[in-house]
């Protein structure tokens, strides 16, 4: 196995080096792993004035899959666009063909006291938000600020072609297959000719998949439902910016947007992996993270990727462990639990492993 390892901005290095500890624990077992590091973000700016140094970007094709912290910080909002750690993100996303974004939301049931919504509400929520990562208005042509009859006006095209559409749901169709054959896509229809294109292409592929039932939401509603009752929705397959937004939304059920992993996957399921959350600035290099989104992540590259179920699980189980346990970041600390640091919970991981 040979996997990238680009820590990026703020909390990234903290975050990552805990899964790299669980990482070192299964090569000191005998698994084949090689390592290699490089910047990216905020980080690849500093190092070669580009939030995607070309190094870097070599190294991520020549692995078998990408394991990211986070991008961005305060240092680089004045940058230009091109040269913003986001874009770096971005760029690399879409250079290595991820265009399937996959983001289990699930709560752990110590943590439902954790949730700001009742626990009645959030227990037992297990969601996958399968989200379009290549696309849409992040990456429509045209755009761009400029000036019109003597305003300045901003615009972006929101933009799906059939074949975008049709590859996304048949993993969101693949997905849901293996979970509660439930599937429902968000788009806004009512409105918008891109969504109705969406939903057009994912009526046509459910004729493949008879067994999924397969529903039709428009995204404020949809964000509406995730908030009234979350667990209607098993399976969700949308944009690239509803997902974005759904997302975040979904990962405040589940008590903290710092246990929230995620999977970025091509046609032959090589990927990149990381938490969903950001750099966080304000905590950076404090060793008050929490680690466990990436931990998480590291293991949805031992089941996609690596098709390694039985190390993912053994990651994932060591995660319900150390909740069970009682160890919490401060994110995620409610009375009587033992408060510990991103380090402490990363050993921790390892322990339990
Ligand atoms: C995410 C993030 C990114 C996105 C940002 C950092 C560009 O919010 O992964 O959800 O919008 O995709
Ligand atoms: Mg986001």
């Amino acid at each position: 196995m040979k996997l990238a390892i680009l820590p990026g901005d703020g909390i990234g290095p903290e975050i990552v080096a805990q899964a790299v500890k669980v990482l070192n624990l299964l090569k000191s077992e005998g698994a084949a792993i090689e390592m290699e590091t490089a910047p990216i973000g905020g980080a690849g700016y500093d190092a070669a004035g580009d939030p995607l140094p070309e190094a870097t970007l070599k190294l991520a094709r020549e692995a078998d899959a990408v394991l990211l912290g986070a991008v961005g910080g305060p240092r680089y909002d004045a940058l230009d666009r091109p040269l913003r750690p986001e874009r770096g993100l971005l760029r690399i996303r879409k250079e290595l063909n991820l265009f399937a974004n996959l983001r289990p939301a699930l709560l752990y049931p110590e943590l439902a006291g954790a949730s700001s919504l009742k626990p009645e509400v959030v227990s037992g929520l297990d969601i996958m938000i399968v989200r379009e990562l290549t696309g849409d208005v992040y990456f429509g042509q045209p755009r761009g600020i400029e000036v019109r009859n003597g305003e300045r006006v901003g615009f972006n095209t929101m933009l799906y072609s059939e074949s975008e559409v049709r590859r996304v749901a048949r993993v969101a169709f693949g997905i849901a297959m293996k979970r509660g054959k439930k599937l429902c896509s968000v788009e806004k229809a009512n409105v918008l000719e891109c969504s109705e294109l969406w939903k057009a292409v994912m009526i046509e592929v459910s004729r493949d998949y008879p067994e999924i039932e397969l529903c039709h939401m428009y995204v404020d509603n949809a964000a509406m439902q995730m908030i009234k009752w979350p667990k209607q929705f098993d399976t969700i397959v949308t944009g690239n910016l509803f997902g974005d937004i759904l997302s975040d939304a979904a990962s405040m059920l589940s008590g903290s947007i710092g246990m929230l992993p995620s999977a970025s996957l091509d046609e032959h399921n090589k990927g990149m992996y990381e938490p969903i959350h950001g750099s966080a600035p304000d905590i950076a290099g404090r060793n008050l993270a929490n680690p466990l989104a990436t931990i998480l992540s590291l293991a949805m590259m031992y089941r996609y990727t690596f098709a390694d179920i039985a190390t993912a699980d053994r990651i994932e189980n060591a995660v319900k462990k150390v909740i069970a346990q009682g160890y919490r970041t401060v994110d995620i600390f409610t009375e009587g639990a033992q408060k510990v640091s991103c380090s402490e919970m990363g050993d921790a991981v390892v322990k339990a492993m």
